[in-house]
């Protein structure tokens, strides 16, 4: 029976705070965002918060102080707080796994207490970082010596999805840390195999030799099987130069996972296994064992710098109220423009080259958290979910895409991110060439936000059947999040804040953002097809386009 009872904080849209967003939508309607600005001068400062090295300008929103209380109060009512406080704790907010989720452990200081199941999992979490930090150096000074002799200068991270995601945009992110240091380290590479088309291991492997290269299996499961298949071609790469020998895979290939058993069956010593636990999700899983490529890349200091970035905003998520809360403002207009501006996607545009790989690692991260259409109790939601999340860096987007965003007839939110400095290590003609980059990312907010009028066109002498196509509407609206220079611990606030604000999203639409079931079902059919490509087998049931593909595919093969 469908639940029909009023104020019933499941059904966010049925609640009166949503109905009160729907009439304040209806009221503001075509108000723009020139009006907001010249009703407050005060708005470009008033609309601003700091969060640690953050600082965030959410004034160029489709939104006045009623809207934000009114989210706020949205807020309130699916009591965001409480979910929040709840994962905190440790309990079970993930139920259709029936799961803790708490990657927040995974950055707790030495001395905190943070149970699941009435266990303190913090010294474990410290006793893995301690042994990856172990690792690391032993890899980074030379001392892990390889089968043949010698010290290691390649690291090939073997995972997929968030056992890929993570540590390859964050390694493109602090890539000048990866830079060998005056103290005797060497210099360690690393390289990312994701894809089960062999051309991913194939160019990677490609200008390598075995005995300089170490691999790390990285996977949750340990089941996983692209990573698996991947792997085993890896491994057998390696031991073709060994005469069979397979002892040379314990001086070759360490694994990451929460599953030793599978991990010990493949062939890879539980000694070599940095292990993390079933309440860490994939998507939230760089701060576990999963970062441990990355940590052999930047050094164990630095990624504990990453992890003290990720807790001040954590801190900051659990203790800051609503409406001065970065994560859950954010995630609020994320909300808004969906359910009631009826944007479809969202743009993550970050001004910063080293993070390029950004915005994969969110569409991880948001899509398949809160890709859902079902709410926790299964019924179906009457409401939209998570947006599409896409986005490059600038300012390569604005000679691609931009003009959808400038002229198009679809609403894109988007963030700009960028930073006050570039990282040292350039030449001064480099270094130069970042207040360019920067006007650009400025220009294209204000642009976005305030357009330029049929007037003000004309009135720069555009022939009048010009004006149309060059006018713009503005009233697109942007975050803006500005700190300093992109270190590992800003990295961390930065990931720290997407985690939580799509942590709001998913609590005020009562869905289970902790859980992926849409990726299984592709999965089970490839399984199912995957002989009749090898072997020619049947695959009974077969759907009349896909088996007119397959014949077609084993032609072309001959
Ligand atoms: O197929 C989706 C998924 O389960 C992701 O959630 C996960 O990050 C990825 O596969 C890899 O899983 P694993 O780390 O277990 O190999």
């Amino acid at each position: 029976m469908p639940d029909t009872t009023a104020n019933d904080r499941t059904r966010p849209d049925r609640l009166p705070e949503w109905a009160a967003l729907g009439e304040h939508r209806a009221k503001l309607g075509e108000t723009h965002l020139r009006d907001l600005f010249s009703a407050d001068p005060e708005r470009g400062g008033r609309y601003t918060l700091q969060v640690g090295d953050l600082h965030l300008d959410y004034s160029k929103h489709l939104a006045t102080d009623e809207t934000l209380r009114l989210l706020g109060d949205l807020a309130a009512a699916a009591d965001v707080e409480g979910l929040r406080d709840a994962m905190f704790r440790g309990e079970r907010i993930n139920v259709t796994e029936d799961r803790a989720v708490l990657h927040t452990a995974l950055r707790a200081p030495r001395d905190a207490v943070v149970e699941a199941d009435g266990e303190n999992v913090v010294p474990e979490v410290h006793e893995v970082l301690d042994k990856m930090s172990d690792f690391a150096e032993r890899v980074r000074s030379g001392a892990w010596q390889g089968y043949f002799g010698g010290s290691i200068t390649h690291v090939v991270n073997i995972g997929i999805g968030g056992s890929d995601l993570g540590p390859a945009m964050a390694y493109e992110a602090l890539r000048p840390f990866a830079e060998p240091g005056d103290d005797g380290e060497h210099g360690i590479e690393v390289r990312f195999v994701s894809n089960v088309d062999g051309a991913d291991m194939h160019e990677t492997l490609r200008d390598l030799d075995p005995a300089t290269t170490l691999f790390i299996v990285a996977s949750k499961t340990f089941t996983t099987v692209e990573t698996i298949t991947n792997a085993t071609s890896a491994r057998a790469w390696l031991l073709s130069g060994t005469d069979g020998d397979v002892s040379a895979v314990a001086r070759h290939f360490v694994a990451v996972s929460t599953n030793a058993e599978k991990v010990a069956e493949f062939g890879i010593d539980t000694e070599n296994m940095f292990g993390f636990w079933d309440w860490v999700g994939g998507r939230y899983s760089l701060d576990s064992a999963i970062g441990l490529s990355l940590m052999v890349a930047i050094g164990p200091e630095r990624f504990r710098e990453m992890l003290e970035g990720f807790r001040l905003v954590d801190d900051h998520f659990r203790t800051a109220p609503i409406e001065a809360n970065a994560p859950m403002l954010m995630g609020l207009l994320g909300i808004w423009y969906g359910a009631f501006h009826g944007a479809q996607s969202h743009a993550v545009l970050p001004y910063s080259q080293y993070l390029a790989r950004f915005p994969d690692y969110l569409q991880q991260l948001d899509m398949e958290s809160n890709g859902k259409s079902v709410d926790r109790a299964g019924r179906p939601v009457t409401y939209p979910t998570g947006p599409v999340v896409w986005g490059t860096p600038g300012t390569n987007g604005q000679h691609a895409y931009f003009q959808l965003l400038h002229q198009g007839t679809k609403l894109v939110p988007a963030d700009l991110i960028g930073f006050a400095r570039p990282v040292a290590g350039m030449s001064p003609e480099l270094l130069a060439q970042h207040d360019l980059l920067m006007a650009n990312m400025f220009a294209q907010g204000q642009a976005l936000a305030f357009g330029k009028t049929g007037e003000e066109a004309a009135a720069e002498g555009v022939p009048p059947e010009q004006v149309p196509h060059r006018t713009f509407a503005g009233d697109r609206p942007t975050t803006t999040i500005l700190a300093s220079e992109l270190t590992p611990s800003v990295l961390g606030q930065l990931i720290a804040l997407y985690e939580h604000k799509v942590f709001v999203q998913g609590a005020v639409w009562n869905i289970d953002s902790f859980d992926q079931w849409g990726v299984e079902l592709g999965k089970v059919l490839a399984k199912r097809i995957e002989p009749a490509l090898t072997e020619g087998a049947d695959v009974p049931g077969l759907d009349s386009s896909t088996a007119a593909l397959v014949s077609r595919y084993r032609a072309l093969n001959g």
